[in-house]
């Protein structure tokens, strides 16, 4: 089964996301989405040097009205946290689509393509550029992705092997707004224990040295079984001239790993929540499916 190849790309210079609401016949949809991966393909043979990927999935409020025939077994809607006065919402969408590149251009004519094939059936309810910043850098100023699993690794991480949903993945989002003015004002130092990393040079913190309340701490977790727990994140930064932060994204071959590194950041051992908290906000929250290329056309 073919993956989408928005799930494992490499990282690019600019993203543009898209969320869409379903306005029309669920059936239709499903034979329009079918076209994607032709579309995906089409785009990438016109602009062969911009390093484009397309991806699409379904929220998992959306699914049913699309595919009623079949599920991926363990997809349900976005689990909210809240504690100490901080939350991560629920906001379903019914779908999203990521379009990744290194020329901006190449996405805007992406995008209105993908707007024209799904024209009359949904409305766009989000629209958001993603871009790279610095060598890497969230805008906090600190590398973000060096976890990350690497080459081949990245499709273990990613993409569920066997059955009917084989190259799906679970996808959450979640588009975060950083308070920079207050985070500017904190000590370097201070920075690096909330996320357990050194800045400049991006140096992992020591275990014993990591705050229990530092970011790679409440994040870092081993499944039942003792196994580190993963997720392949395609995150980029976001921002207009007055609200700016990450659009997170987390591919995983399992809903779990997200779940429970988010429930830690909220409500970690004892009171020892994710002080990045204290300097950015979740304003939404999105649980989707990401199907294989070949479920897609055999849904058409
Ligand atoms: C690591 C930033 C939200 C999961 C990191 C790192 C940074 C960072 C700077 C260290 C470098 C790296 O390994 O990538 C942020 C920011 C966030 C955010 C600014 C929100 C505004 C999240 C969320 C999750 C998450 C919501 C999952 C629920 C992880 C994981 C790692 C990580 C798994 C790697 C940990 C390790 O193995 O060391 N993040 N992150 N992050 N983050 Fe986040």
């Amino acid at each position: 089964m073919k993956a989408q190849a928005g799930i494992c790309a490499e990282p690019n210079l600019h993203a543009l996301y898209l969320m869409f609401n379903r306005t029309g016949d669920g059936a239709e949809l499903a034979a329009r989405l079918a076209k994607l991966p032709v579309l995906w393909d089409a785009v990438s043979a016109d602009f062969p040097d911009a390093g484009f990927s397309g991806l699409v999935a379904v929220g998992a409020e959306g699914w049913d009205a699309i595919y009623p025939a079949v599920r991926p077994p363990q997809f349900r809607g976005f689990m909210a946290q809240s504690a100490n006065g901080q939350e991560a919402p629920n906001t379903p969408f019914d779908l999203f689509v990521q379009l990744r590149a290194d020329r901006v251009d190449v996405l805007h004519h992406a995008g209105h393509r993908v707007m024209a094939l799904l024209a009359g059936l949904v409305e766009l309810a989000e629209e958001v550029r993603g871009f790279r910043n610095l060598d890497y850098r969230d805008l906090t100023g600190f590398v973000d992705g060096t976890e990350n699993p690497q080459d081949a690794h990245r499709a273990e991480v990613a993409l569920l092997e066997g059955g009917e949903f084989a190259g799906g993945s679970y996808i959450h989002v979640q588009r975060w707004v950083h308070a920079l003015t207050d985070w500017q004002k904190l000590a370097t130092k201070e920075q690096e224990d909330i996320i357990g990393r050194t800045k400049v040079d991006n140096i992992e913190y020591e275990s014993a040295d990591k705050p229990l309340t530092s970011h790679i701490k409440r994040v870092n977790l081993k499944t039942p079984k003792g196994e580190s727990m993963e997720i392949l994140r395609q995150s980029m930064p976001w921002g207009t001239m007055t609200e700016q932060g990450l659009y997170f994204i987390s591919c995983c071959r399992t809903p779990q790993h997200f779940n429970a590194m988010l429930a830690s950041m909220y409500k970690g051992e004892g009171s020892h929540y994710d002080h990045l908290l204290r300097f950015t906000k979740a304003v939404t929250g999105v649980a989707l499916f990401a199907p294989s290329q070949d479920f897609l056309l055999s849904q058409g």
